[in-house]
């Protein structure tokens, strides 16, 4: 039995905040104490978090490591470890992340084989959405995906709208939406009407408008404002609760807003590069666009003031980073990245990093800036996407009973992002150059120092848990609570 004492920090959790000393017992919060409850002869060892805030485990539900892009000509530039590596050091202690089952494979084996990969790999702990086959109206794809639910708790299903051989129609929806909720599973939509981004696209290609920043004409917001109103609908339908994920346009935004005013059960994540970074930033960068370029776009700085009041008034239930990372240069040793769709935007891998940056940046831009409380703060980036996502009680909170994922908070920290002290394999950040006030001094997971100011402490390839999640609704929904509270 291993017993580590966490003293003199003070307790963040979405509602509350006290000074307290926490009692670690194999991996495990076995106790919260007054300051100085415990002496050190009470532990094997003792960590002093003075001066620093103590938060729960960031939960990004929104990754894509060792992913193969849907054409499957490419594949992300970090894969199970680099990118958990990335996770950890930027104090987030689990992801949940996606299985596409390739040609030819099943989703049911491909889970195995994906949930094999990253059991070697992750550094942190991990689980997966199944994205339900474009021809899972024609085959038993959703039969695998019920079994995937029950055996696995694998309980959310990404039905994508978007992306011609990906996205399933709305027959496709409302059968998998009724399949959901028989089965607590939770269904997630890509929002994006994929014929209205085909067409677009192929106007801007007709008019050769070919360079990197056109990527956004190419995703107008009428096309997700669309699909965002169908998935409601169709869910509504169905009597299924439904999650957006990246919700980019605030127009869509304010449709979910409407939507759940009239006491729908639609639940949202948007992640930082559309609230943080604009169109204005890669208009004139030429190839460096490419860097910018996923799917829904970042979108011109005027949607951004609407996109953050959505999650200042709780439209918005969760932070994801939609991590895909991909590289500007082309690296020997890797399938082909960014450049490879230099000067044709169609052909550019979509995608962004952020994974690391999440936390530092949401603090930053929410917190620090007065948008958000660091109640809120928590209740995006870590406690709601656990509750949503069947992770509670073990991850997304500070209480007795759940594992010591725990951040070790310096507030008073000021760091400068960049690439050259980040983690993913990505060449270039978003982020670059930002001065963030805030970052994670020590992050545990389960118990186990696994970074320490903002560097791997002895990564263990192989040591992430896979998490089976519970049925959707299980634990208390933040988000229920959140509004039944005005
Ligand atoms: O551009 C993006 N978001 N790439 C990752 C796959 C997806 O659509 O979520
Ligand atoms: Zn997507
Ligand atoms: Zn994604």
């Amino acid at each position: 039995m291993t017993r580590l004492l966490l003293r003199g920090g003070e307790v963040i959790t979405s509602n509350e905040r006290y000074l307290a000393d926490l009692l670690i017992v194999d991996g495990t919060i076995e106790a919260i104490g007054r300051p100085g409850q415990w002496g050190v002869d009470d532990a094997d060892e003792t960590v002093d978090a003075d001066g620093c805030l103590l938060l729960p485990g960031g939960v990004d539900t929104h990754t894509h490591l060792e992913y193969v892009v849907a054409s499957g000509k490419t594949r992300t530039a970090d894969d199970f470890e680099s990118g958990t590596i990335a996770a950890a050091c930027g104090g987030t202690t689990t992801i949940v992340d996606f299985v596409r089952p390739p040609q030819g494979v099943g989703v049911y084996d491909a889970f195995q084989q994906r949930r094999a990969a990253a059991a070697a790999s992750c550094v942190v702990d991990f689980g997966f959405h199944p994205i339900v086959p474009a021809s899972a109206g024609d085959d038993d794809s959703f039969d695998q995906l019920v079994r995937l639910a029950r055996e696995e708790g694998a309980t959310s299903w990404k039905f994508f709208m978007a992306y011609p051989g990906s996205m399933v129609d709305d027959d496709v929806l409302i059968r998998g939406f009724r399949l959901a909720r028989e089965h607590g599973v939770l269904p997630m939509v890509h929002a994006e009407n994929g014929h209205m981004v085909a067409d677009a696209i192929a106007s801007l290609i007709e008019d050769e408008r070919f360079e990197e920043h056109n990527h956004l004409f190419g995703h107008p917001a009428s096309a997700e404002q669309e699909a965002v109103n169908r998935a409601i609908m169709l869910a509504e339908h169905a009597e299924s609760p439904l999650f957006i994920v990246h919700v980019s346009a605030s127009d869509a935004a304010e449709e979910i807003a409407r939507h759940q005013a009239r006491g729908v059960e639609v639940m949202a994540e948007t992640c930082p590069q559309y609230l943080v970074t604009g169109y204005e930033d890669y208009r004139d960068l030429g190839f460096g666009a490419a860097g910018y370029i996923c799917s829904p776009p970042i979108r011109e700085r005027a949607n951004q003031e609407r996109l953050w009041r959505a999650v200042e008034q709780g439209t918005i239930a969760t932070i994801g980073t939609d991590h895909a990372a991909f590289t500007l240069a082309q690296p020997e040793g890797l399938p082909p990245q960014k450049a490879v769709g230099r000067g044709h935007f169609p052909s550019v891998p979509n995608g962004v990093p952020g994974v690391e940056e999440r936390l530092m940046v949401m603090y930053e831009t929410g917190v620090m800036s007065g948008r958000l409380s660091i109640h809120e703060f928590v209740d995006l980036t870590a406690t709601r996407p656990a509750q949503l996502f069947g992770l509670a009680p073990r991850k997304g909170s500070i209480a007795p009973g759940a594992d010591a994922d725990i951040v070790v908070w310096d507030p008073k920290a000021s760091r400068t992002l960049g690439v050259d002290t980040l983690h993913s394999r990505s060449d270039y950040s978003l982020y670059e150059g930002m001065t963030v006030s805030g970052s994670p001094r020590l992050v545990f997971s389960r118990g186990e120092l696994i970074a320490r100011d903002g560097e791997p402490v002895e990564p263990r390839p192989g040591r992430g848990e896979y998490l089976p999640r519970q049925r959707f609704g299980t634990a208390a929904s933040g988000w229920r609570a959140a509004h039944a509270a005005g």
